[in-house]
């Protein structure tokens, strides 16, 4: 184990692509490399066609294979970082973006699926933070580290834009699935009120 640490960085990517083709791993672990690297490795040949997504509004051309998960598509092939890998299992929630306005799990969520539809990352809930969930955020504080607090939010908002005035019992079964390490929850659960009521005021 100490050698493949103390190997560069490619022979260390070789191995763990070893270890995913053989199937002794069905995760990438974090390494110093984007993920993408790993799995153009492991299909082992250039990939050719350029897949178009529409992100934040924007269409762009990505370069990956078809069961790529979306999460590494955002992060590191759009470059967009508000988006987090947690736990790659579709178990903690980090990961949240919107699909057509429904919050999904982009570690679980092969690129393809995503083809024509609207991909909505943190970066483009709101061109200027005005989105009410991170108005609510801010006034209420809730962020302690931040790690799991783009998926909170993005799922927080797809719930405000299905159901307006959520209950308690509602907050907490809609966000049940977004975990946080720092126990953020009651603010959470106030500044999905504190936006469902500054959405009331607005109306
Ligand atoms: S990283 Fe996707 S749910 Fe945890
Ligand atoms: S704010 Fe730290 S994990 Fe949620």
């Amino acid at each position: 184990m100490l050698v493949i640490l103390l190997a560069p960085v490619e022979l260390r990517y070789e191995f763990v692509s070893s270890l995913i083709g053989l199937g002794k791993l069905s995760i990438v672990p974090c390494l110093p490399l984007p993920a993408a690297t790993v799995f153009y490795r492991r299909v082992g040949e250039p990939l050719e066609t350029a897949m178009k997504l529409e992100v934040n509004g924007q269409v762009r051309e990505v370069d990956a294979p078809d069961e790529m998960p979306l999460l590494w598509v955002l992060r590191d092939l759009c470059g967009l970082t508000g988006v987090k890998y947690g736990c790659g299992m579709a178990q903690c929630g980090a990961c949240t973006v919107h699909l057509d306005g429904r919050a999904v799990r982009s570690c679980m969520l092969p690129v393809a699926s995503a083809t024509g539809k609207k991909i909505t990352t943190i970066e483009g809930l709101s061109p200027d933070g005005s989105h009410p969930i991170q108005k609510a955020w801010a006034e209420i504080d809730v962020v302690q580290c931040g790690y799991c607090q783009s998926g909170q939010i993005m799922s927080a908002a797809a719930l405000l834009a299905e159901m307006p005035d959520p209950s308690d019992e509602e907050i907490d079964r809609a966000m049940a699935g977004n975990i946080c390490r720092c126990g953020t929850y009651q603010r959470v659960r106030e500044a999905i009120r504190r936006a469902s009521s500054m959405r009331r005021a607005q109306r």
